[in-house]
């Protein structure tokens, strides 16, 4: 069943507290963001239709939002994401070499989860980092200037966590 914690119901509230009284709609992103760390890294309708009854409003309005933003997950994601750049800078230096190795040596394309259930590879829109470019978001990390040597590293990287981790 989906719910949240005492703790996390806290916190809820005191995102909802950010907005005048009546406006608890505005608190749909981080709430949002929050169900989606809390409920295995994605938002499944009966996620979103908790979300919308916490927030007292109508569940299109959360499906509206969470469908709008690359940044929620809409099926089962893996273990580690690569979000990689796919914007004009990224583009001119690379990314969709960059992309079309990455599916390669994971054996999927953009949108899909590997098979041992680690790595999604998804294709995103400008991230503010085009200095950077090409570049990919892991996690809560940048990974900047992207090469197929950078992308080896950071695949054994996730591989060797993930054994860390069992
Ligand atoms: Fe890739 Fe801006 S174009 S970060």
């Amino acid at each position: 069943m989906i719910q949240f914690s005492d703790e996390k119901l806290k916190e809820v509230q005191r995102i909802i507290g950010f907005y005048p009284e009546g406006k608890q709609k505005s608190a749909v992103l981080p709430v949002l963001h929050l169900a989606q760390q809390e409920f295995g890294g994605w938002l499944s309708v009966a996620t979103m239709d908790y979300v919308a009854s916490l927030l007292q409003i109508e569940p299109i309005e959360v499906y509206e939002v969470a469908t709008f933003f690359s940044m929620y997950n809409l099926k089962p994601v893996g273990k580690y994401m690569f979000e990689v750049c796919q914007t004009g800078p990224c583009m001119l230096n690379g990314s969709d070499n960059i992309i079309k190795y990455i599916g390669e040596k994971l054996g999927i394309k953009p949108g899909e989860t590997s098979a041992d259930g680690l790595f999604t590879l998804k294709t995103v829109e400008c991230m503010a980092a085009c200095g950077y470019a090409p570049m990919m978001q892991l996690g809560k990390h940048y990974r900047e200037h992207l090469t197929k040597e950078k992308v080896d590293a950071i695949i054994d990287e996730c591989r060797k966590n993930a054994e860390l981790n069992n």
